[in-house]
């Protein structure tokens, strides 16, 4: 009698015939949805709440929850006029490219546990040095997203800094120190706290008015600290910094690095990929001198969520830091590329197949629509930072970086306060459905912060964000008598 979880191949097309109508619905009714449902969690929670299901139910029962409530209580990240953190919209070959994946179940290891899966890891690492021109002999994996990336980069250029910090802990030689710009993501200086380097000796160095590094101060800083004692191990430098899209400036970071032997770090979890962009490729200067790169295809490649990469430039200081060798793991009767495990370079030991849907994806719309996309990203997030500059309703509060933008609602003749006025303003935006932003503080001023990163967005959208701002404030005045 075979087991009722062996699904019979009739059970299982039906299952993905129903499964397949409720994503071909979503994606059709997905520009004319509300970008955020009017929810609670309560009202959330009592819509799912039942008890542990002893007996199975209905497949169209089950999918029925999945169609009426899981897809519409959700935001939607792919909306056309979602532009809140740095989100990616998903694209159906990464879709399919999941399903596909997760019904074979590779566990991606190492070669012998998934020879395909890890052959074409190795493949689309090479493509994505390609895309960014990080050093062509350099290796790398995919990871869960940037912050595992940006994790394991410090975790490697601990290593290197001090070959002994890995087995006898930090304690005996405190006070490795990272240098970032105050504009640098969370997940360095948490990355930093995890590996007991600590948060405080991240030393964040300050920025110009486009919030690039300040290049002059970093080097005082590292001098300052080798003379007082203190070990400088790591530069971070962004490549498209999550609040302003700043980019620093590479080249000279590069040479600071090199006449300090300092790692250089580049986090472009935001923005790696806009080097597919004629128009920002040449902020990529210098990526080739780098010893870590960390990109996630999940955004600006527009995957689905859970697809990050590292690129180291060497192995030899990834493999120091993460192999280990187990009688469980050690491979038998296999030599040099068949040896081959990811674990050796991150911490992860079972893996997804994150290749699959991101190959699928390079594959059916090839890098220059990709390409295309990305640079009319960029060309929206101008042509609204145009629309603000010209509008006397609206102030522009950061130069455009990459594809974000930074603004606020400022009428003439508001004798208010306009930092709780935007913060109204931005919650009746997110209430309203039609479109989305999120907040940050630019100079200490409450700011409207948008990114676009949605092959789907068009002008139209960013003309529509703006009148939709316009219905959002006349509501909150309207409110307020
Ligand atoms: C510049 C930058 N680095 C790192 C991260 C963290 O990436 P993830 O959310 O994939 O962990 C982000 C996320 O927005 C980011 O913008």
């Amino acid at each position: 009698m075979p087991s009722p979880i062996d699904t019979s191949p009739e059970v299982f097309r039906q299952l993905a015939e129903e499964a397949l109508r409720i994503i071909e619905d979503f994606y059709a009714q997905l520009p004319h949805a509300p970008v955020m449902p009017v929810t609670s969690a309560q009202a959330v929670r009592d819509l799912l709440a039942e008890p542990l299901p002893e007996q199975p139910a209905a497949a169209s029962e089950v999918l029925a929850a999945v169609r009426d409530i899981v897809y519409p209580l959700s935001r939607h990240n792919g909306h056309p006029r979602f532009f809140g953190y740095v989100a990616s919209p998903g694209t159906a070959a990464a879709a399919i490219g999941d399903l596909l994946a997760s019904a074979l179940n590779a566990n991606v290891t190492s070669w012998r546990s998934a020879p395909a899966a890890a052959e074409m890891e190795h493949m689309v690492i090479g493509w994505l040095k390609q895309i960014t021109g990080f050093a062509p002999e350099g290796t790398g994996l995919l990871v869960s997203g940037g912050s595992m990336a940006n994790f394991s980069a410090l975790a490697a250029a601990r290593t290197k800094a001090d070959p002994h910090a890995g087995r006898r802990g930090t304690g005996h030689a405190p006070d490795l120190r990272i240098y970032a710009s105050t504009e640098v993501h969370f997940s360095i200086v948490k990355g930093a706290r995890l590996l007991g380097i600590g948060s405080d000796n991240v030393v964040l160095v300050p920025t110009d008015a486009a919030f690039r590094m300040d290049v002059a101060e970093l080097e005082r800083r590292i001098e300052s600290d080798r003379a007082a004692g203190l070990r400088p191990m790591c530069i971070v430098a962004n490549a498209g910094a999550v609040n302003t899209g700043a980019f620093d400036p590479l080249p000279e970071i590069a040479a600071i690095a090199e006449r300090h032997r300092l790692w250089l770090h580049v986090d472009g979890a935001y923005g790696g990929f806009s080097a597919l962009a004629p128009s920002a490729k040449p902020l990529f200067t210098g990526i080739d001198r780098a010893d870590s790169l960390s990109l996630d295809p999940h955004k600006w490649l527009y995957s689905s969520v859970g697809c990050g990469c590292l690129l180291y430039r060497e192995a030899q200081p990834a493999i120091a830091t993460f192999s280990h060798d187990a009688d469980y793991t050690r491979p038998v009767g296999l030599s040099n590329d068949e040896a081959f495990a990811f674990w050796d370079l991150g911490p992860e030991l079972s893996r997804p197949f994150r290749a699959l849907p991101l190959w699928l994806q390079l594959k059916l719309y090839g890098a220059a629509n990709l390409a295309d996309a990305v640079a009319r990203n960029i060309a929206c997030a101008q042509y609204f930072a145009d629309l603000v500059t010209e509008a006397p309703d609206f102030e522009l509060l950061a130069p455009v970086g990459l594809s974000i933008f930074n603004f606020r609602y400022a009428p003439p003749h508001y004798a208010g306060d306009l930092d709780p006025l935007n913060e109204q303003i931005l919650l009746a935006l997110q209430r309203g459905g039609s479109s989305y932003l999120s907040n940050t503080r630019i100079h200490g001023k409450f700011a409207l912060r948008g990114c676009v990163l949605n092959y789907r967005t068009t002008e139209a959208d960013m003309r529509r964000l703006l009148e939709d701002l316009r219905d959002a404030a006349r509501y909150c005045f309207l409110r307020a008598g």
